[in-house]
């Protein structure tokens, strides 16, 4: 984004482009093996919990920190007051944390689209096929080079407007394919036991480790704590609704990370076998979906269609992602655009390339018992951003005061229905909340208290 402060042309221009950066692998990769993972329907009920209190607090305050200063995230933090600067810098290092990681993925997107569009979608159905393409040393570095390249050329011609009108398209038939694709998998044997895992929640599954696991996914999805919507809500124009926009994306989001759970998860119970695919993590979608493709008729070309909308979706967050890397440095540095784009591109390239062979030649290295993939999302989702979450409240709630974001949000003259809500979340439940997750977190994984 350049420094001049353009807006966007309305409000479906704001909530289409902050929806883009939401919308992506978060929703379509990682919802879904998180809620196999931790429980089904108690993980999705603890979701929409925290969505509808934490995540609109959260994003209501980033958005309006962002429209009141004009700012993105340091200049805001440091105009709104100097101590609290360093806010603005810890949500800076968020995306250069998650950027080399999420592209390693979405090579892995790629490989599958590709294997589709090419007949090879049957091979892909195999047991085998995943864990032997990860496994391999520079296939999945090619794909991951290639994917942070198309991010990196998007980001260095500005080419945005174009992606924003083509995922305009693309959306929504994602949105069709993917409801289309969830009815299908629905209608197989077995996977109405999926279902029910999925929307009936049992207390039993319920632990601290749930809740840490739905708030990291939350502010993941969509792309709070890190100072991306304080960004987007510097462009954003006096007159239109913060509260409604908020709503919207917020729907938007947690409606295409719901489907996506309701397309993979039944899958798991109708293909294969769910004690041994429950826990599978991050390569979920590539191992359910491809079998589930194999025993459709025309899966191939369903096939190639899902890959290719995931790709784009993917795409349009890591554009926004590397934007965001991309402006901190030239505003630090007062580096060129393209200088600095050459200059991320090959520090991704670097910061991903553990990432990625760390689920083969390096899978015997771990971090704190983590994987390298692993870690750099544990580090991201479940510290760093809690912990910026947990500094954006206290700051809002007790050094601005919420009525400053009040008055903020009313300045379009729409009024503030949830303020009460707001108040009470960034004041109190949101930092308890927050501090009980983290404290008993950290505990957790240096061995001290087992949850
Ligand atoms: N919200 C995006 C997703 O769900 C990921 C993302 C995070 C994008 C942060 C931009 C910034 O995939």
């Amino acid at each position: 984004m350049d420094k001049q402060r353009s807006s966007f042309t309305g409000k479906l221009g704001f909530i289409m482009a902050a929806a883009g950066s939401a919308v992506g692998l978060g929703n379509i990769w990682r919802f879904p093996y998180l809620a196999a993972q931790y429980g089904g329907g108690i993980f999705l009920l603890v979701y929409l919990v925290l969505a509808v209190t934490f995540g609109f607090a959260l994003m209501t305050a980033e958005i309006a920190i962002g429209r009141k200063t004009g700012l993105s995230a340091i200049g805001a933090f440091k105009y709104l007051s100097k101590k609290w600067a360093f806010v603005g810098y810890l949500a800076a290092i968020v995306p250069i944390i998650i950027l080399p990681y999420y592209s390693v993925i979405g090579g892995w997107v790629a490989k599958f689209f590709v294997a589709f569009v090419s007949g090879h979608g049957a091979e892909a159905a195999d047991g085998t096929y995943f864990g032997d393409f990860i496994t391999s040393v520079w296939e999945p570095i090619g794909w991951f080079s290639l994917f942070v390249g198309l991010t990196a050329v998007i980001v260095w011609f500005g080419v945005e407007k174009g992606i924003e009108k083509v995922s305009k398209i693309m959306m929504p038939v994602l949105v069709l394919l993917s409801v289309f694709i969830a009815i299908y998998a629905l209608c197989m044997d077995g996977a109405i036991d999926g279902l029910l895992y999925y929307v009936v929640p049992d207390f039993d599954h319920f632990s601290v480790k749930t809740v840490l696991a739905a708030m990291g996914q939350l502010f993941y999805s969509m792309s709070l704590a890190m100072g991306i919507m304080i960004t987007y809500g510097s462009y954003m124009k006096k007159e239109e609704s913060i509260e409604s926009s908020v709503r919207h994306i917020e729907i938007f989001d947690t409606g295409i990370a719901f489907l996506a759970g309701l397309m993979i998860i039944p899958s798991i119970f109708a293909v294969g076998d769910p004690d041994q695919l429950l826990s599978k993590g991050p390569g979920l979608m590539f191992i359910v979906l491809p079998q589930l493709f194999d025993k459709m008729a025309g899966g191939h070309i369903v096939g190639a269609a899902f890959f290719v909308m995931v790709l784009f979706a993917a795409l349009t967050s890591s554009i926004s992602l590397m934007e965001t890397v991309v402006s901190v440095f030239m505003d630090k540095f007062k580096w060129s655009r393209k200088t600095t784009c050459a200059i991320v591109f090959a520090g991704c390239i670097l910061l991903g390339l553990p990432s990625s062979l760390g689920n083969g030649v390096w899978s015997h290295i771990t971090v704190m018992g983590f994987a390298f993939l692993d870690f750099f999302d544990f580090i991201s989702n479940s510290v760093l951003m809690p912990v910026v979450a947990l500094l954006t409240c206290v700051f809002v709630g007790y050094v601005l005061k919420p009525k400053s974001i009040a008055d903020e949000v009313m300045a379009s003259g729409h009024g503030f229905k949830s303020r009460t809500l707001f108040d009470i979340v960034i004041k109190y439940f949101a930092p308890v909340c927050i501090i009980l997750i983290l404290v008993t977190s950290v505990l957790d994984v240096l061995g001290i208290f087992k949850i």
